[in-house]
């Protein structure tokens, strides 16, 4: 596991360094003893800092910190291909599972064993009821959530499927109006590692970013984004901005496109590595396209028959960040990202598949 090491000043940690300890070395570490007054933090502090050389390792709170939206998903399977207006069309399987792209990543990663601190703002009624017991079910810390008494609803999405296409029919609710206001920093702060996703839909929030951003990063947090789409096709709201200050960007083939303007997955990655050492573009069953600065190289995957493919790129950044945080190489992380993408294809929505334990399991054969 690797642990970052913090210089502990009143409430505002800085990070000094990452290390890699196993388990045994981290419960018998101590912090004065290691790094202490002879040790490295106090080498760091006597170069040249003023703060008293009370340094200590502070374990960090959460591995991975998310402000985001909630919505449910409302599915129904096997409309007819053609949906005239004014009749009762008939669907043959409907699911209502927890949905939208934070709240999957926040619950699939809590469910691979990553500790997770999620804000989010919900109305007070069912459905986001059912989405706070969801992410309880996983162990997602919830503390600072913030319902909302009157006014707005909780968002949710209605996916209708018909012949090989799908309708995505979304009441955003609560979603556009989460604003930097509704977000305890110091909180976002206490975990090694900060996801942004649904860009476009945080529309009250969209002005803040690039300052939270740099304050999370300025505390040492690690940065990752996954835009989604725009709804608006503008590609604009801070996304510029927020790209010279990622880590990791893990946009699909289609949004990459979109965003470079170029004609394939390849050279989209290759223009957005200009700004982001990390690109992962998602590229369906073919995989996923890793670039760095002087590298590249496509992660296939296993194909599988989808139920639906829902989530799967939510799910994709769960398997990535979760190798990502346990100090694995790229290209480990992104074929663990396909798998656990795969993995959500195979039931309903993008986190029924991280609610059955054996199938979570199945993810870890040959590696635990
Ligand atoms: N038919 C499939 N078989 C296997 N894996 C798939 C399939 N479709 C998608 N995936 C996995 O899901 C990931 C994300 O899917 P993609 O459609 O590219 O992104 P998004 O869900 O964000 O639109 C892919 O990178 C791949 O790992
Ligand atoms: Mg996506």
């Amino acid at each position: 596991m690797i642990y970052d090491v913090y210089y502990n000043r009143k409430d505002s940690p800085s990070f000094l360094f990452r290390i890699r300890l196993d388990t045994k070395q981290y419960e018998s570490l101590d912090p004065s003893r290691h790094f202490g007054s002879i040790g490295l933090l106090s080498a760091r502090i006597e170069a040249g800092r003023t703060h008293s050389p009370k340094g200590r390792l502070m374990k960090k709170r959460f591995d991975v910190t998310i402000a985001g939206e909630t919505n449910l998903d409302l599915i129904l399977y096997g409309l007819p291909e053609e949906m005239p207006v004014e009749r009762e069309l008939l669907a043959n399987d409907f699911r209502m599972t927890l949905g939208s792209s934070s709240a999957i990543l926040a619950h699939n990663l809590a469910a691979l064993g990553v500790s997770v601190g999620f804000i989010t703002r919900l109305g007070s009624d069912a459905l986001g009821k059912l989405a706070l017991e969801r992410l309880t079910e996983k162990g997602v810390d919830l503390s600072r959530v913030k319902t909302v008494t009157r006014g707005t609803a909780t968002g949710v999405t209605i996916l209708l499927h018909h012949g090989a296409t799908r309708h995505i029919l979304t009441y955003p609710g609560t979603m556009f109006e989460m604003s930097a206001s509704d977000l305890d920093m110091d909180y976002l702060a206490s975990g090694r590692h900060f996801h942004l996703s649904s860009l476009f839909l945080h529309k009250a929030l969209q002005p803040d970013l690039p300052r939270i951003f740099r304050e999370l990063k300025a505390a040492g947090l690690t940065l990752s984004l996954d835009t989604n789409d725009d709804p608006e096709d503008r590609w604009e709201g801070g996304l510029d901005e927020l790209l010279g200050l990622v880590d990791i960007f893990l946009p699909n083939e289609d949004e990459a496109r979109r965003i470079t303007g170029a004609s394939d997955a390849e050279s989209a990655a290759a223009a957005l590595a200009k700004r982001v050492p990390v690109v992962v573009v998602k590229c369906g069953k073919r995989g996923a396209f890793v670039q760095t600065e002087d590298r590249h190289w496509l992660v296939p995957t296993e194909p599988v028959i989808p139920v639906d493919t829902i989530g799967a790129g939510d799910s994709f950044n769960a398997g990535f960040l979760s190798a990502y945080l346990r100090g694995e190489s790229l290209e480990v992380c992104a074929a663990f990202g396909n798998r656990t993408a795969a993995l959500s294809t195979l039931r309903s929505g993008g986190t029924e598949s991280f609610r059955d334990p054996s199938l979570v399991e199945s993810l870890f054969v040959g590696e635990r």
